[in-house]
């Protein structure tokens, strides 16, 4: 499974603890961005993220911001992503079981590092479960092709 990660600013310390534990789970990934703690703007890093998944180049997303809201608000504007805000392991759970989440989101100023990758752990390992979700998803997919103009 190859990961795109990125973060702004407000992500930045907790993506290196995030990358860190990719590392010694010996899981592909690439970082996406931002490089320092210097204020950018989350779209920027949302859109690599989210191109880098749509692109079929990477199988999943891990994206962070101040709250992960802007940045997650950022990628589900991508037709074809499906990103989860979450801050803690059931919603990670359920975002990929019945939502076939492919971006996890969350927020450096939300939650600790501890939290943070454990709904890693969870987001990775578990499945999309298909069938009656799979519909849901379907009619997710029917309404970007209604609004992509
Ligand atoms: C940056 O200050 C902050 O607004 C950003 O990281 C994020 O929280 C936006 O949703």
């Amino acid at each position: 499974m190859k990961i795109a990660v990125g973060s702004d600013h407000g992500g930045f310390h907790l993506k290196q603890v995030v990358m860190k534990h990719l590392d010694e789970l010996g899981l592909e990934y690439k970082d996406f961005g931002c490089e320092s703690c210097a204020s950018v703007d989350y779209p920027d890093y949302a859109l690599a993220v989210a191109e880098a998944i749509v692109s079929g180049e990477f199988d999943r997303g891990i994206i962070i911001c101040g709250t992960g809201i802007g940045i997650s608000i950022s990628a589900n504007k991508v037709p074809g992503i499906r990103a989860a805000l979450c801050s803690d392991t059931y919603s990670a759970k359920m975002s990929r079981q019945h939502n076939d989440a492919n971006v996890l989101a969350f927020g450096e100023r939300v939650i600790g590092p501890g939290l943070a990758l454990d709904i890693v752990d969870m987001f990775l390992k578990e499945k999309f479960l298909g069938g009656r979700h799979a519909v849901r998803v379907n009619k997710i997919k029917m309404i970007e092709q209604k609004y992509s103009k």
